[in-house]
């Protein structure tokens, strides 16, 4: 009886420890033009300015959510990467760079939120993913 406890242990042990060392979580690859974009944020350092989920330099605005903000979007986000302004350099990127950044820009939008807006916490406090 013992035996056949301890056996049977031994090999759930075995069994799950098989399954949990190889379990890989398929992970959400984002699209190729915004991998290209995401080469092209990081060569042209564009963190060492602005923040992605609050985290970064602070020259410039956190771009984490600008192709979803209905003030912005992303025809005014490629206006900024092509041109610059007075404080932003002009990158003389190429249409098609402009392009793989926003395709990179528009996949972070959607992996989260760098802010959260007064209206989405709830009265006890916690945050409500689902209201915008
Ligand atoms: C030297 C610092 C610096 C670097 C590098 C830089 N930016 Fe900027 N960026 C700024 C500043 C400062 C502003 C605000 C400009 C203004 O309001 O005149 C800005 C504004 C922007 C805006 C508009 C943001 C808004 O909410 O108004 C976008 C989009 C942007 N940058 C994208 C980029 C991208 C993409 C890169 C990399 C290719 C980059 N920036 C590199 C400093 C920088």
């Amino acid at each position: 009886m013992v035996r056949t406890i301890f056996i049977t242990l031994v090999l759930s042990y075995i069994g799950y420890s098989f399954l949990v060392y190889n379990y890989t979580a398929p992970a959400a690859e984002p699209p190729e033009l915004a991998k290209a974009g995401m080469d092209i944020w990081q060569s042209k350092n564009c963190q060492a300015c602005h923040q992605l989920y609050g985290l970064g330099g602070y020259m410039g605005p956190d771009l984490t959510n600008i192709v979803s903000d209905s003030t912005k979007g992303a025809a005014y986000a490629a206006a900024f990467i092509k041109v610059g302004t007075a404080r932003m350099p002009d990158l003389k990127l190429t249409d098609e760079e402009v392009n793989k950044l926003l395709a990179f820009l528009t996949w972070v939008d959607k992996s989260g939120r760098s802010r959260v807006a007064k209206d989405q916490v709830n009265w006890y406090g916690n945050y409500q993913i689902d209201k915008k």
